[in-house]
């Protein structure tokens, strides 16, 4: 038999006194001992197979303000009733609501209720009374709970138990869930108290008093269960998402990149058209790109620039190029739109900082309107990088992706030949994932067409690249579908371990 605490022992007793059986609240009343107490005896007596544990659950329902003030004054409806059967049974809805000082806001839910109660018939701004009805359930139920302040739902019929979904629906009603704990003494725990018990009083704290006096020979010293378990705390903790966008700047710091960031909200000339897109691409089609209704549009760079883009569309400018032959319109340029890609931003920074060597990069949110499914998000994040410096070269470009992905722990790394119309060359990227056994594709890439470049006067190569941030997170946190990531879901996000650096 195991040793018992002072409190356990006081708690059988209180559950022999209370016939083996009783709710927690009422052995807290015999016993004189404070509810924790009890809580925690009750645990300790029920792992010793002293006790059982019950838990049921209840709901209280009691009356919320507006359910107090109709309980007192009367449901709309029944007021706008009283007084039309005062008026003779007929009146246009006006005079009723004026009859019975009836207040604006509660004129619709009165007419609704009377309609689906049954209690009028209502035609072109004029009520009737059908009968004088007697009091409902809802009514009585309102009654009740003036009367008794509080009812336990489990214990009403079925009958009233709809009826306070019905006035629950109504916002009449406060609601509140508890847990009723009973505890029962098993046949071990009735042997036990039949033996008798003796309390012997316990001392919790050891006090330099009683080790100076030598008491401390004399008492009885409370024993500690280690193994109780405590209450469950809860750390604060970055989302994993804003982790790896963590984790994914001090890589790209490490690298010696400089982050920038910019708006959301573009022009479709530095998300479309300074990179050579033209005003015909599919990628611009409303289908894919979200446009701003209010306002509209916004501003173009100076004049130069813009007609040196233009040029570049139309004819190729200096470039060497044909450009694609059509008739480039200011206008279209000018529409704001949600960027769709991080390459606004970094066209936007060449278009400032001409001169090398830039080294800069932007982990940040982009926009297209895309059926969300496990693959697919409207709203998602990007990481992009651009290099210039006088001689960089394709290998460079490549060097640096293997670089990032190896610190990111992507060990096996492949380039494929592929096609932006803004770079050429044009790669991409694909890594090989172990956990996965297979070959995901990660960022795309190239170097800036001079149809890119020149009309901004960039004379330099330029290394960019840019991929979607969710996919590599998806990888990371090995989970198929991409909507997890932002459900804020607490389980989750408290299970999905801190990035490891
Ligand atoms: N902007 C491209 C995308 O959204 C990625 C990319 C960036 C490709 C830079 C080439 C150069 O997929």
């Amino acid at each position: 038999m195991p040793e018992l605490r002072e409190n356990e022992q006081k708690t059988l007793l209180a559950l022999e006194k209370l016939k083996g059986r009783a709710p927690v609240d009422q052995i807290v009343k015999t016993s004189g001992l404070a509810h924790a107490a009890v809580m925690r005896a009750a645990l300790a007596l029920t792992e010793n197979k002293l006790t059982r544990t019950y838990e049921r659950k209840q709901t209280l329902i009691s009356l919320s303000e507006e359910g107090k003030s109709y309980a007192e004054i009367g449901l709309p409806e029944r007021r706008l009733l009283n007084s039309l059967i005062k008026l003779g049974g007929e009146s246009t809805v006006k005079s009723a609501v004026e009859e019975a000082g009836l207040e604006k806001k509660f004129l619709s839910v009165a007419l609704g209720w009377l309609n689906r109660k049954g209690w009028v018939i209502i035609e072109k701004g004029t009520l009737k009374s059908l009968k004088e009805p007697q009091l409902g359930e809802d009514e009585k139920l309102l009654r009740l709970l003036s009367e008794k302040e509080q009812l336990i739902v489990e214990e009403l019929g079925q009958e009233m138990q709809k009826t306070v979904s019905v006035l629950k629906g109504r916002k009449l009603l406060e609601i509140e869930e508890k847990t009723l704990r009973e505890l029962e003494l098993t046949d071990n725990g009735w042997n036990l108290v039949k033996k008798g018990i003796e309390v012997v009083g316990e001392v919790s704290q050891l006090t330099p008093e009683l080790i100076r006096t030598g008491n401390w020979r004399k008492i009885k010293l409370r024993r500690f269960n280690v193994k109780a378990p405590g209450p469950e705390v809860f750390l604060g903790k970055i989302h994993p998402v804003q982790q790896i966008i963590q984790h994914i700047r001090e890589i790209f710091l490490e690298m010696g990149f400089t982050e920038i960031r910019g708006s959301i909200v573009q022009t479709a000339f530095w998300n479309f058209d300074a990179l050579f897109q033209p005003q015909d691409h599919p990628a611009r089609d409303v289908v894919d790109t979200f446009y701003l209704s209010k306002p509209k549009k916004g501003k173009l760079p100076d004049k130069e620039t813009v007609k040196a883009v233009a040029s570049t569309h139309e004819n190729g400018w200096k470039t060497g190029s044909r450009g694609w032959e059509y008739s480039w319109s200011p206008e279209e340029a000018k529409r704001l739109l949600l960027r769709t890609h991080t390459t606004a931003e970094t066209i936007h920074y060449l278009f400032e900082h001409k001169e090398p060597p830039v080294k800069v990069f932007s982990v940040d949110r982009v926009y297209r309107n895309e059926k969300l499914d496990y693959k697919h998000l409207a709203e998602f994040h990007q990481i992009e990088g651009i290099i210039m410096d006088k001689k960089v070269t394709l290998r460079d470009l490549m060097g640096t992706l293997t670089e990032f992905y190896h610190k990111l722990g992507l060990e096996k790394v492949q380039f494929w030949p592929s096609y932006f119309p803004y770079t050429e060359p044009s790669m991409q990227s694909t890594v090989y994932v172990p956990e996965l056994k297979t070959w995901v594709e990660l960022c795309g890439m190239g170097i800036f067409r001079p149809e890119v470049l020149a009309p901004f006067g960039v004379k330099h190569p330029v290394l960019a690249w840019g991929g979607g941030l969710e996919r590599l997170i998806l990888l990371k946190l090995g989970i198929e579908d991409i909507r997890v990531l932002y459900k804020n879901d607490l389980g989750w996000i408290r299970r999905t371990p801190v990035c490891q650096r």
